[in-house]
């Protein structure tokens, strides 16, 4: 296993602000650091169209699909156009949540986990992981549940545009998911479901890996964790209270972005005792920040009930999660519903991640479930 599809692959720690590849972007990886870089005004989204426009040019691609999504891709936007589209999933959200509520999230879940085959290695992902994730989303967004699950897989693949070091190769691959998504959001979509204009389609396309993955990578990385640590498991049975704070520290330890998009200087700025000048780019990783010690006391612990310093799972500043309620209520929920139904157990072959550099998703977790009635 490579070490970015393997979840054991150790993180390093956090250290001051660093250049990577030589003359390439400031790596953060500090809390603090990162922290300040996501509330500063010096500092916007940075964006990877221009880098594939000049690739397209020269190397004679049409990758208009790609464009158009990376253009409504809403961690990319700044000024009005940012805000246009902030109110719009303002929306889409709270029309979610009000036909979401917890309640209804939980039977959902508990449905889910009656329909999972009991006894021998599942794979997580499919059966556990994916389907709560991808019915509210489809049902936010007016899809049917199979489509929705089929144009994710586009989606995520698009997300590998986003890197700004791709071959010509993965562009190519990436403007052909781009393209399919788009004529699959133009056909699926009922017309009564969302306002509809061309710009929205693209946004759309945006919140299918935002709105889902993001769930469906912490359902998946808490049920890892509960796996590795049984103990966990009885404890959360009998201590219900403590999921919200399991699952804070899911996305700490194991969340599903190791790192946010790139930003860029828009002015000379000193950061963590460096000099970051204006154009310069800046890479936050998350997931070393929340392992950063000064900000978590024994950070590698479990702590439900740790009071340090704020999560950066959902982002901050200008550009933070739109959906950061809805997605742990989905993940509390899912978890519950499996916790309170099975013993969950590591199977012989150990879980692989996606190979994505900045996602840490598990793209298959075989688990083994048994009744918790047979434990007792
Ligand atoms: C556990 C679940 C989730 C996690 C861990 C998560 C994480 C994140 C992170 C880290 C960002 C910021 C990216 C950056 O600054 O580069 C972000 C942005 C965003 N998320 Fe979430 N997210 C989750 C669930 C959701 C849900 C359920 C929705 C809505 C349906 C959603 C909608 C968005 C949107 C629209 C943005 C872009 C905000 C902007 O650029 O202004 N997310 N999310």
């Amino acid at each position: 296993m490579t070490s970015i599809t393997d979840p054991d692959a150790p993180i390093s720690p956090a250290m001051p602000p660093f250049r990577s590849e030589g003359n390439g972007p400031w790596v953060i990886t500090r809390h603090a650091d990162a922290s300040l870089i996501l509330r500063s005004p010096a500092f916007r989204t940075a964006s990877p169209m221009m880098g594939i426009e000049r690739i397209a040019d020269r190397a004679k691609r049409d990758y208009s699909d790609l464009l158009a999504l990376l253009d409504q891709t809403m961690v990319f936007q700044n000024g009005s156009a940012h805000l246009v589209s902030r109110q719009a999933v303002r929306h889409i959200v709270q029309q979610s949540m009000a036909r979401w509520p917890a309640s209804t999230i939980l039977a959902e879940a508990r449905h889910i986990a009656t329909s999972v085959p009991s006894g021998g290695a599942i794979d997580a992902v499919v059966h556990l992981a994916d389907p709560l994730p991808s019915r509210i989303l489809a049902s936010m967004l007016g899809l049917p549940v199979d489509q929705a699950m089929a144009l994710r897989a586009d989606a995520m693949l698009v997300t590998r545009a986003w890197s700004h070091s791709c071959s010509l190769r993965d562009y190519d691959a990436c403007q052909d998911a781009a393209r399919r998504l788009r004529r699959g959001l133009r056909s699926g979509l009922q017309r009564d479901s969302i306002e509809t204009d061309d710009a929205s389609f693209d946004l759309i396309a945006f919140l299918l890996v935002a709105g889902a993955d993001s769930i469906a990578g912490t359902i998946s990385a808490a049920l890892d964790l509960l796996a590795r640590n049984p103990a966990w498991q009885a404890r959360l049975r009998s201590e219900p209270t403590l999921m919200p704070g399991f699952i804070r520290e899911t996305l700490r330890l194991a969340g599903p972005l190791r790192r946010l998009n790139r930003r860029v200087a828009q002015a000379a700025v000193d950061i963590g005792g460096v000099s970051i000048a204006p154009g310069d780019l800046v890479l936050l990783r998350i997931d070393r920040a929340h392992r950063d010690a000064e900000a978590f006391a024994d950070p590698d612990q479990i702590d439900p009930g740790r009071k340090n310093a704020p999560l950066l799972a959902f982002g901050g500043g200008a550009h933070m999660c739109q959906g950061p309620l809805l997605g742990a209520m989905e993940a509390e929920m899912m978890v519950t519903a499996i916790i309170d139904r099975f013993q969950i157990h590591p199977a012989a072959a150990r879980g692989v991640l996606l190979d994505h550099e900045d996602w840490r998703v598990f793209a298959h977790l075989p688990l083994i479930l048994t009744p918790v009635a047979a434990e007792q």
